[in-house]
């Protein structure tokens, strides 16, 4: 944790060089597209330095942060923001913390039943350290990315084994580098219909329902220092799916405290929807709630998808940013909520866009445009209402508005 602690004072430090950069700075006019939404000041020209997302969450003391593919990280030529590269610079300049999208999962790591890969990992807690920033680990156990040797050869006899040495090893490798683990995702589906409403899978197949905890106590003896979460999606809305899915993960969480399980945090993925119904009422209880149970929660896998929406790309901007601004105003609001990151920085690598998953696609064939960056690597209106959201959220550290 100490490292930890000096990895986040130099974050503090590097807030004040880039201030003083900032003083430097000329603001621009909003762009058309955010006129109308309830973005209150004027953003600096540039979204590097001062004007940064990095530096708009270090001056609140939060992290904000991405999810990123290592392989498209320029680690030789990282140095403190300034590679060549326009992706790692975004990447260094705009977040305080990272994630691997994919490459601390299983099917990432485990190539055999025999074999850990820690390349890609390794490759993103060295840039992550290069640029003084935090890394998250996920996740340790869900029921996607499962090795095919895995479905092949666990059974009821071998499982708790199988669980319980990868989280040992994994956990183990990056003890003490990272700051909190996904160590279980997306166990809840009450859809499968089962009175606990969990989700049916290969693990509470082969181990029942006690998989959860045994991966919890495992990561906790592994790394005691990072923060253990719990990880889902389905639980934003004021849905009646929602609503269930939220009463369902309160109830495990519950579980888990009554039973001393070793857990810090929720994650709530965050992948929205442009049209439709947005969060409100329940996810600030649920924030609550996990208040009250001395949880913290992490805003862990933002993007807005805008399936629905008809019309200009300024039109499906202007959509994004306004789901990013009121969904960040409310998550901030709460004081148990010290972390955003949202799922890839830039149009250009978002799973939205990819060929090979089941996503829906916006009707005209035009790429989705879901995050704070486009992929010209400009800023997208979301960018600003994702910087003024921080900024009303937290009294600023050096005490100015
Ligand atoms: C996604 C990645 O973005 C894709 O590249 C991959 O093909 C599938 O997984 N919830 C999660 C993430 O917890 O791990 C998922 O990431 C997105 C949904």
């Amino acid at each position: 944790m100490e490292r930890i602690r000096r990895r986040m004072q130099e974050v503090g430090s590097r807030r004040e060089f880039l201030t003083g950069v900032a003083a430097l700075g000329a603001v621009a006019a909003i762009p058309a597209p955010l006129r109308g939404l309830r973005i209150e000041r004027t953003a600096p020209a540039d979204s590097s330095g001062a004007g940064s997302l990095r530096a708009h969450a270090a001056a609140r003391g939060l992290m904000y942060g991405t999810a990123v593919n290592p392989v498209l990280l320029d680690l030789e030529g990282a140095t403190g923001g300034n590679s060549t590269d326009p992706y790692t610079r975004l990447v260094a300049e705009q977040a305080n913390i990272l994630v691997a999208e994919n490459s601390m999962k299983w099917g990432a790591l485990r190539p055999t039943a025999d074999r850990f890969d820690f390349t890609q990992g390794d490759r993103l807690l060295r840039f992550a350290g290069i640029e003084g920033q935090l890394v998250r680990g996920h996740n340790l156990c869900w029921h996607q990315s499962v090795p095919a040797w895995l479905t092949r050869t666990a059974s009821k006899d071998n499982a708790r084994e199988i669980l319980t040495h990868h989280i040992q090893v994994v956990a183990g490798h990056y003890r003490g580098k990272l700051h909190s683990w996904d160590v279980v995702n997306e166990a809840v589906h009450p859809s499968d219909g089962l009175p606990d409403g969990l989700r049916k899978t290969l693990w509470l197949d082969l181990i029942g329902p006690d998989y959860l905890e045994l991966a919890f106590r495992t990561a906790a003896a592994a790394d005691p220092e990072a923060k253990l979460t719990y990880n889902d999606y389905g639980i934003e809305l004021d849905t009646p799916e929602d609503v269930k899915k939220r009463e369902m993960v309160l109830g495990l969480l519950k579980r888990f405290k009554a039973k001393g399980v070793p857990i810090h945090a929720v994650g709530v993925q965050s992948h929205l929807d442009a049209t439709g119904p947005q969060p409100g009422q329940g996810l600030k209880e649920f924030i609550r709630e996990a208040a009250r149970m001395d949880l913290e929660v992490y805003v862990t896998e933002m993007d807005v998808n805008t399936h629905a929406v008809v019309g200009s790309r300024e039109a499906q901007d202007r959509a994004v940013a306004a789901v990013f601004g009121n969904y960040m105003r409310l998550a901030l609001a709460e004081p148990n909520v010290p972390m955003t990151l949202t799922w890839g920085i830039t149009s250009a690598h978002t799973w939205l866009n990819d060929a090979n998953t089941d996503q829906r696609r916006r009707p005209d064939g035009t790429p989705e445009r879901p995050l704070p960056f486009d992929d010209r690597m400009m800023p997208t209106p979301a960018f600003l209402a994702i910087g003024e959201a921080i900024d009303r959220s937290r009294p600023s550290r050096s005490g100015n508005a």
